[in-house]
């Protein structure tokens, strides 16, 4: 059976099922998949092979991933099983999918999996924790903790919400514009004095502007250090950007802030980090906030503008709790806000993968994947399954209230957040920046999106609707 054409006319089917509608969706799905085995199994080890797909020569799939995501990972689980491969711009990729599989790479079973981040984007992560491994990783993720710790939030939060309230005022209402830019360039502004203890509007909107071209080169095609390439233009930006937040660590250091960069710097000593290091955790630390948190924003926007019922709810939340001061208390009862983004992020993951490379021969689930082949984690597949989530397609928040709430029945499930010694340090810091940034919407605007109106989510790098979402705000009575 050709499992590749399936019928789901429902709300958010994109999101799990690959959509053909568009011309050139329906002839990519005309293209042979020249089906193959990764690699023969060594003879006697009882392993099997990896099946999975060539597709067209070179290319392979790799327009497929970009164009559908999870949805396309979904539909090579339900060809080859939950350990499958596909080739992608001349790479072989092994895709582990279902709570099984998953478990097995990000607990790293006989540790043959180290971080294939560098492998795949290029140097952006280099000396932040999620392209180091074992020993040094574990020595620097304890060492962090320190700018994680509950006090240390709490002073970012409150300067977070502040920022969101008095930033959102300058949105236009009553016409359309593209949210995607715009909350882009919020989490710019909660991120300036927050993170770094600088205003957005002078210093902090070029060192955002540098940090944006240098995710942007994560995903580029052409990977040249030619000057007028992206690329180039983003290795400049990382070097100036390395040197500015050492040249601001004494500084930061001295002034004893509430801001992320001044707690950073106080984890010295001898034992502690240097300057360098330093400067490397704080750009990945900016790195790895800034597009999860505004794909997260994207994602719970545009679900609380097709479900009216749930921004009342939501709204009622947050005005009854405005007269509270920016911070923690403040987030704590947002209760419904909390489902709405939990939900909103099981149907569009953030970071729909995790990235590993094999460092020996090894198996998953019994088949066999030889070293230095590159694994893609798919922990938004699993958020997705029909069969750990009824109607998965279907935009319900009531999933995660109460003890039962879907995400705890198998706990490598709902997995927004990573699982395994990377798992996202920052969650609740991600998690609060995101509620501040809708509770401010929430208490001055309200939106709605048409009936029909389908977000065409693209995944480039980090999901993102690729029409920007348009949107019109109105001012709440
Ligand atoms: C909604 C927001 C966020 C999402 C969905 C998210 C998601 C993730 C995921 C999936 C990973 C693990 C990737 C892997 O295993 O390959 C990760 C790691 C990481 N995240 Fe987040 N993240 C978010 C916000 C943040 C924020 C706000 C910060 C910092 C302020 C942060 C800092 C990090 C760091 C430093 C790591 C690497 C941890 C390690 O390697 O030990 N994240 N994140």
């Amino acid at each position: 059976m050709d499992t590749r054409r399936r019928n789901v006319a429902t709300e958010n089917a994109r999101l799990v099922e690959v959509d053909t509608s568009h011309w050139f969706d329906a002839l990519l799905e005309r293209a042979p998949l020249r089906a193959d085995v990764l690699a023969e199994p060594p003879s006697g080890s009882g392993l099997k092979p990896v099946m999975g797909d060539r597709g067209i020569p070179f290319v392979g799939l790799g327009i497929n991933t970009v164009r559908h995501g999870p949805a396309f990972q979904m539909q090579l689980m339900r060809r080859h099983g939950p350990v499958a491969w596909w080739q992608a711009f001349g790479r072989k990729v092994v895709a582990a999918s279902g709570p099984d599989a998953v478990h097995e790479v990000l607990t790293n079973k006989n540790r043959a999996f180290a971080s294939g981040w560098p492998d795949i984007i290029g140097p952006w992560f280099d000396g932040g924790l999620l392209a180091m491994n074992s020993s040094a990783h574990l020595t620097d993720r304890r060492l962090m903790q320190a700018a994680y710790g509950e006090d240390a939030l709490a002073g970012y939060l409150r300067q977070m919400a502040a920022d969101a309230d008095a930033y959102v005022a300058r949105w236009p209402v009553e016409h359309r514009f593209p949210a995607v830019p715009a909350l882009r360039t919020l989490s710019g502004q909660m991120t300036a004095m927050a993170l770094l203890g600088v205003p957005y509007d002078t210093e902090g909107r070029d060192i955002m502007t540098a940090v944006e071209q240098c995710i942007r080169a994560e995903t580029a095609l052409v990977r040249l250090r030619v000057p007028g390439t992206q690329w180039h233009r983003a290795h400049r930006a990382r070097r100036a950007l390395i040197a500015h937040l050492a040249d601001e660590v004494p500084a930061a250091r001295s002034r004893a802030g509430a801001d992320f960069l001044s707690v950073l710097s106080r984890v010295g000593g001898t034992d502690g980090f240097t300057t360098e290091q330093i400067a490397h955790h704080m750009l990945f630390t900016l790195i790895a906030s800034h597009d999860t948190t505004t794909t997260a924003a994207f994602a719970a926007v545009y679900f609380l503008g097709k479900h009216p019922e749930w921004q009342r709810r939501a709204r009622a939340e947050s005005v009854a709790r405005a007269g509270l001061p920016y911070g923690v208390d403040r987030l704590r009862g947002l209760d419904t806000l909390e489902l709405v983004v939990k939900e909103s992020i099981r149907l569009v993951s953030p970071s729909p993968i995790a990235m590993r490379v094999t460092t020996r021969d090894t198996d998953i689930l019994g088949h066999f994947v030889p070293a230095g082949h590159l694994v893609s984690v798919c922990t938004a597949v699993n958020q997705l399954l029909p069969d750990q989530w009824p109607e998965p397609h279907r935009f319900d928040p009531e999933r995660f209230s109460g003890p039962g709430g879907e995400d705890r029945a198998h706990r490598l499930t709902w997995l927004p957040f990573g699982a395994g010694v990377h798992k996202c340090i920052g969650m609740h810091f991600g998690m609060a920046k995101v509620k501040a940034t809708l509770d401010a919407l929430l208490r001055r605007f309200e939106w709605t999106f048409p009936a029909a109106y389908e977000a065409p989510w693209r995944f480039t790098s980090l999901p993102a609707p690729a029409d920007g979402l348009p949107i019109v705000l109105r001012e709440t009575a």
